[in-house]
């Protein structure tokens, strides 16, 4: 019997050995699935240039207990369908205050901002996303992190192409490049669109030292000779925007319709703009939180753009719209302009250096 037990004792041993070496096994699998740096490709449509819609500054979940709060959300959907059924986009990037978080309990917050990203789901069409500083600003709730969001994001949603970026850079989350890729088959780069996290919410308004590092040696990694376009995208104007705002009439080389606030940027400056400015690839800046700004304007060698307020939530009534971006390779051109909700466009601009 004794000598029964012992063997039986053995044999389980083992195979708890075997489980335990083939549960390390599908750790290890999904550790180098889940890299948080793999370049990720988008594709260039065969015949026709490459359309990006920028929904900026939605604040969906504004008072979701009273009525008010929940209409203006269904206006800021009445908004995005209009531009993405007039433009017909090919891609969607949010650009941060998708939602307003202070007002939000935890499982709430994930709610409006599945939300917000309905109308490009219920396309199709693929998107990207970098948070704002509302999208966990001081709670007045338990609060829901950056992590939990992006992670209920991307765990949804096959057509979300955002990332948790290098974990190195957390509690600042959307730090990614994604790949546009030529249309021909090639997988050759026409562009690279670096999306960064500019804080707010929960951690200094700021581009750290250590995100500038990141985009260093990503663009010297993927596009060592600069010989690609990039094209950039966070929600707070970096203090640069100050120097390049037009005063009072929107005047050339400017171009846009709405200058109606001061820039209000971000805390400090730890040298992202430096990098771009070395980078004779940068070709554009892409950012919200000012409602009362669309324009555009030069900044040495590339252009500092503001999207164009989408939602009816945040402050601010001026006409809601989107701004535009049209990539077309062959030769490379970046044009934008902005698509209102009533289907008018205006402060068309070419962008490429
Ligand atoms: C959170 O969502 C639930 C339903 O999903 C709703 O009953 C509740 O009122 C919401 N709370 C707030 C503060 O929005
Ligand atoms: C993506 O998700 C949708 C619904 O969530 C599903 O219908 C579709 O089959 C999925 N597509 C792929 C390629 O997994
Ligand atoms: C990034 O690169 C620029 C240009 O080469 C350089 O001036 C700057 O010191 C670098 N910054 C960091 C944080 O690596």
């Amino acid at each position: 019997m004794a000598g029964q037990n012992r063997k039986l004792a053995k044999i389980f041993s083992l195979l708890l050995l075997i489980s335990a070496v083939a549960a390390a096994v599908v750790v290890a699998a999904a550790v180098v699935a889940a890299q948080p740096d793999e370049l990720r490709n988008i594709r260039v449509r065969q015949g026709s240039p490459f359309k990006i819609a920028l929904f900026a500054d939605l604040h969906f979940g504004e008072d979701a207990w009273t009525g008010w709060g929940p209409l203006q959300d269904v206006h800021s959907i009445n908004v995005m369908s209009s531009v993405l059924d007039h433009e017909k986009p090919d891609f969607v990037v949010y650009l941060g205050d998708v939602i307003t978080a202070n007002n939000i309990p935890i499982a709430n917050a994930s709610l409006h901002w599945d939300q917000a990203l309905s109308p490009t789901r219920d396309r199709g069409i693929p998107w990207a996303s970098v948070f704002g500083n509302h999208d966990d600003a001081h709670f007045d709730f338990m609060g829901t992190t950056r992590l939990q969001l992006m992670d209920h994001e991307t765990g949804r949603n096959n057509l979300s192409l955002s990332q948790n970026g290098p974990r190195n850079l957390w509690p600042s989350v959307s730090n990614y490049v994604l790949q546009l890729s030529s249309s021909d088959n090639s997988g050759s780069p026409v562009a690279f669109l670096y999306f960064l996290d500019s804080g707010g919410g929960s951690y200094p308004e700021v581009i750290s030292y250590a995100q500038t590092n990141w985009f260093n040696t990503t663009s010297q990694k993927i596009n060592p000779d600069s010989r690609v376009p990039e094209i950039i995208f966070w929600h707070i104007p970096s203090i640069a925007y100050n120097s390049v705002a037009p005063s009072g009439m929107i005047n050339k080389p400017c171009v846009g319709s709405i200058n109606n606030e001061k820039v209000a940027p971000q805390d400090a400056e730890h040298g992202i703009m430096k990098a771009l400015e070395s980078r004779p690839s940068v070709q554009a800046v892409f950012v919200g939180h000012n409602h009362g700004l669309d324009w555009c304007c030069p900044h040495k060698k590339f252009w500092l753009c503001f999207a164009r307020h989408s939602g009816y939530g945040g402050y601010g009534s001026w006409a809601r719209g989107a701004r535009i971006l049209e990539i077309t390779e062959n030769p490379f051109s970046l044009k934008s302009w902005i698509s209102m909700e009533d289907g008018a466009v205006h402060s068309e601009v070419v962008l490429n250096s």
